[in-house]
């Protein structure tokens, strides 16, 4: 697994920008944020991740919180994981992990936490990236159509319910 220093820049997404998400600043996963990861994917997810999984990403420049500010207490309400992975000689990005709160959804969360995470794909030397999405997760996948990932493969009955998965794949620029 590739290990990069985690850029030190945050996106603060303000209100009325592009991504429409007042008071949400993403940033670098923590370890003080892991339990908080932990709970929404076991809240979002059939299948969730277990805690050693998550853990064992910190420190990936594609690992990223994006944390509420609008309570007296900030609190993560999303995440995203993602990572390189060796491609005959060119790292491809692999966008693992996505969710955001329930109650926090539609408000263009997934969008920033998906931008920084590919702009950090791209710093790491991945212009390319894939991902593995529900065939009927209609909301995620138009969430990734937008940022250019189109549907490459089915991979039948991938999930434990039978379900099938899209693999998705975004081009760089220069490999169209
Ligand atoms: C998929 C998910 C991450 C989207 O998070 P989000 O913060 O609500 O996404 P955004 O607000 O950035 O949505 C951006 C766009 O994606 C599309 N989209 C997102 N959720 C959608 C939904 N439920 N239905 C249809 N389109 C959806 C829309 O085009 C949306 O733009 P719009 O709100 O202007 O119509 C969130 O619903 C989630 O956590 N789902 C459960 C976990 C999951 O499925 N993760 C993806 C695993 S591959």
């Amino acid at each position: 697994m590739c290990r990069h220093r985690i850029p030190l820049l945050v996106t603060t997404v303000s209100s009325g920008g592009a991504d429409g998400a007042p008071g949400i600043l993403i940033r670098p996963a923590e370890r003080a944020d892991l339990l908080a990861i932990h709970r929404i994917e076991q809240a979002v997810f059939p299948q969730p991740w277990p805690f050693s999984a998550l853990e064992s990403y910190l420190g990936e420049p594609g690992f990223l919180v994006a944390e509420s500010d609008t309570d007296d207490e900030p609190r993560v309400v999303g995440y995203v994981i993602a990572d390189t992975v060796p491609n005959h000689g060119t790292p491809l990005g692999h966008v693992k992990d996505l969710a955001v709160r329930e109650g926090d959804r539609r408000e263009g969360i997934a969008t920033a936490l998906l931008g920084r995470a590919l702009s950090a794909l791209e710093a790491a030397g991945a212009a390319s990236a894939k991902l593995e999405v529900r065939a009927e997760n209609e909301g995620a996948r138009q969430l990734y159509r937008r940022f250019g990932f189109e549907h490459r493969k089915t991979i039948p009955n991938y999930y434990s319910n039978g379900e099938d998965a899209l693999v998705m794949v975004r081009l760089s620029s220069e490999s169209t």
